[in-house]
């Protein structure tokens, strides 16, 4: 019985449509925002079960008119326009700037709806536009503004990327976002579906991808990663994990098409791939499970195994983009592998860049033998990028720009505006997070195109957010990360620049996030914002200001922050360790001198620490703070022992400090690091008073 009444259930789930809101009619502001708004005075009535007509056709026609069935306003289909209360016409006079896809207008009168619009697309955009402006009572009746909307978006390509190899989400979350990202006009879903951490995908051929690769004994990535990271059979009693079927696949990209969301795989290579070479290890450069994330690019049998596993994919999806990853190699192996060098050899390869490079060419050109285009993450540049490639920018814009003076295709997702794995607020009142600190407004004041290539700003396809699943193992949780970021996102992904607007847009995310709540979704609540760390808001005043820093050992030059002026420029860090105040020690003590010039009273002497886990950041194991008055001779004011140890997950700022009364002109702190290989110490200010 039980059974009978989940199949019936099904299909209803598989329909769902985001739903109205209680919203009335003056809390409306759609996000994102049109191009063109004009209201008028009075509202229009569309009472429940209305009719609707289009002159759409074939699958098109079927689809839309599903999915308007599905609506709140449970429309019915009718073929005499006359008779209609919303018309949703494709039209062939509109002007240029309504060609583009997407593009429509919409014009509510006291009498009716009427939408017009170039493809489909712009027909189902506009709908979501009216399903926003609705104040929709609970027996389907529904009031409109009378508006007169023309709109387009700014990019083609406006995506939204699922991590689904650290965990696993289910077909059922992956549809409920889908559905988001339709009501926010955006329309590329990149599905992250194979990493280190889990293998998604069903690959007939090779079914020990989904048997073993895709099961491990953890639930949680990081006790799999910290646990030894292997893999189980799914079988086994304590197996976590899963995958998609081939029938999975189809329903998804099925629901996505009627939304107009593309849904481009990611199939990982050359790295980030544990998980394959773990079941096939004759597909690494050592043959030995357990010992790489790297295929081996010597060895033919490499190739066999991803153009057979491309080619499975293609079937499934008939995107015209595929995602071949191509990030993060550890490139050390190829170095030392007797197949990789014979490559390299044989193929006049120089360096193992350009090693990488010929896999990404030979993928590239096999995939535009099968009429697909390649999307890479910006690695696919290291050795030379192969021609047709498409960019996905990350590690800032760098990437992007390169390629896009090379004449390629680019998509911006620069981590510092579009990681939504990142906090959103500040890390003590958030669920642990795998660092950073990217606010809605940070997103909101992302553009895509940057100063430099605004000449190219045609190759830049587009914008997206990407959501890593590291630290993140709950759909509640996934939820909270991804809204209400995504309405940012899609607001510079879709409006104009000079037509965005910070103030009405936050106000409308605040209507919007109660909407998503009443929808059943878990976004970040805005109302509890905390915001910047106060230390970081304003400048610190104090005796060791500007004075100069002589620096014992070196700070990276990847988190150099001010460089050698960083730690006495009264600029203290804020929640994230990437926002250029933090200064960053790798695999290293931090022993520096701050010089004073005259010998000085003091009466106290700190620095700030941070720890952070997840990128390997601790808090130092002790501080000695030394003084001197001739710059040779130093008296030690302090040892302070740290209690907090390196399995402390949470992220935590920490004073290391002295307080009394000395005289010096020298002041010498020195922090020792805990010594885990990779380790970080992160310090913004030695403070002096
Ligand atoms: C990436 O974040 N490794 C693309
Ligand atoms: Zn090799």
């Amino acid at each position: 019985m039980l059974k009978h009444f989940t199949k019936l259930l099904l299909p209803l789930l598989a329909l769902a449509i985001f739903t109205g809101c209680s919203k009335t009619i003056e809390q409306n502001r759609i996000i994102p925002l049109p191009q063109s708004i004009s209201y008028f005075d009075g509202t229009f009535q569309l009472s429940a079960n209305s009719y609707f007509y289009t002159n759409l056709v074939g699958q098109d026609r079927v689809e839309f008119a599903d999915y308007l069935k599905e609506s709140p306003f449970a429309l019915q289909q009718v073929d005499s326009k006359e008779q209609a209360k919303v018309v949703f016409e494709i039209s062939n006079t509109l002007p240029d700037s309504l060609q583009k896809e997407g593009a429509y207008l919409l014009n509510i009168t006291s009498k009716q709806v009427q939408v017009e619009a170039t493809n489909p697309a712009g027909l189902f955009y506009a709908f979501q536009s009216l399903l926003q402006l609705a104040q929709i009572e609970t027996n389907g009746n529904a009031s409109f503004p009378l508006v007169d909307i023309a709109d387009y978006p700014r990019f083609n390509y406006r995506g939204l990327h699922l991590d689904v190899s650290r965990h696993f989400y289910t077909k059922e979350f992956i549809k409920k976002q889908l559905d988001a990202m339709a009501r926010y006009k955006m329309n590329y879903f990149h599905w992250h579906l194979t990493d280190g951490a889990g293998w998604r995908l069903e690959i007939s051929q090779y079914p020990e991808l989904t048997e073993i690769a895709a099961y491990r004994p953890y639930a949680n990535w990081k006790e799999w990663w910290n646990g030894g990271r292997k893999y189980c059979h799914y079988s086994d009693s304590n197996a976590v994990g899963g995958y998609y079927t081939k029938q999975d696949v189809e329903e998804i990209v099925a629901y996505a098409n009627q939304r107009h969301i593309t849904v481009i795989p990611e199939i990982e290579m050359p790295a980030h791939s544990e998980e394959v070479v773990a079941v096939y290890p004759q597909l690494s450069c050592t043959g030995q499970p357990y010992t790489s994330a790297e295929f081996c690019i010597g060895k033919e049998a490499t190739f066999e195994f991803l153009q057979n596993v491309l080619l499975e994919t293609i079937d499934m999806f008939p995107s015209a983009y595929i995602h071949i990853g191509g990030d993060e190699a550890d490139k050390r192996g190829w170095a030392k592998c007797k197949d990789c060098q014979r490559r390299m050899k044989e193929e006049g390869l120089k360096d193992v860049d350009e090693l990488q490079s010929y896999l990404i060419h030979r993928i590239q050109d096999f995939l535009s033998q099968q009429g697909k285009r390649m999307i890479g993450w910006d690695e696919i540049l290291e050795g030379g990028l192969a021609p047709n490639a498409i960019v996905m920018s990350w590690r800032g814009e760098g990437g992007g720009i390169e390629a896009a003076k090379k004449g390629h295709q680019v998509i911006m997702t620069p981590a510092e505006f579009c990681y939504f794995d990142a906090y959103q607020d500040a890390p003590v009142s958030q669920p642990e997070a795998i660092g950073g600190y990217l606010t809605l407004d940070k997103v909101y004041s992302y553009n895509p195109v940057p100063e430099e290539i605004k000449d190219k700003s045609d190759l830049i396809l587009g914008v997206q957010a990407n959501t890593w699943t590291e630290y993140i193992s709950t759909p509640e949780h996934v939820e909270h990360m991804i809204y209400p970021r995504l309405l940012a996102l899609s607001e510079v992904a879709w409006t104009q620049v000079d037509k965005k607007d910070w103030e009405s847009f936050r106000e409308g995310v605040l209507k919007e996030t109660a909407c998503l709540q009443e929808q059943g979704y878990s976004p970040f609540d805005l109302n509890h914002e905390v915001g910047e760390r106060t230390e970081a808001v304003t400048p610190i005043e104090h005796l060791g200001k500007s004075k100069k820093v002589i620096y014992n050992t070196p700070y990276s030059h990847h988190y150099a922050a001010a460089g050698d002026e960083s730690l006495t420029d009264g600029l203290r860090g804020g929640w994230s360790y990437h926002d250029k105040r933090w200064q960053g020690f790798l695999n290293t003590d931090l022993d520096v001198i701050v010089d004073m010039e005259t010998v000085t009273d003091i009466t106290a002497i700190y620095a700030e620490f941070l720890q952070l886990s997840g990128p390997y950041i601790w808090l130092p194991t002790n501080v000695i703070i030394s003084v001197s008055t001739d710059g040779s001779e130093y008296t030690q004011l302090k040892t302070i022992e740290n209690d907090i140890p390196t399995t402390y997950d949470k992220y935590i700022v920490v004073p290391f400090g002295w307080e009394g009364n000395t005289q010096a002109r020298f002041v010498r702190y020195q922090a020792t690091s805990c010594g885990i290989d990779g380790g970080w110490l992160f310090t913004d200010e030695i403070v002096i008073k």
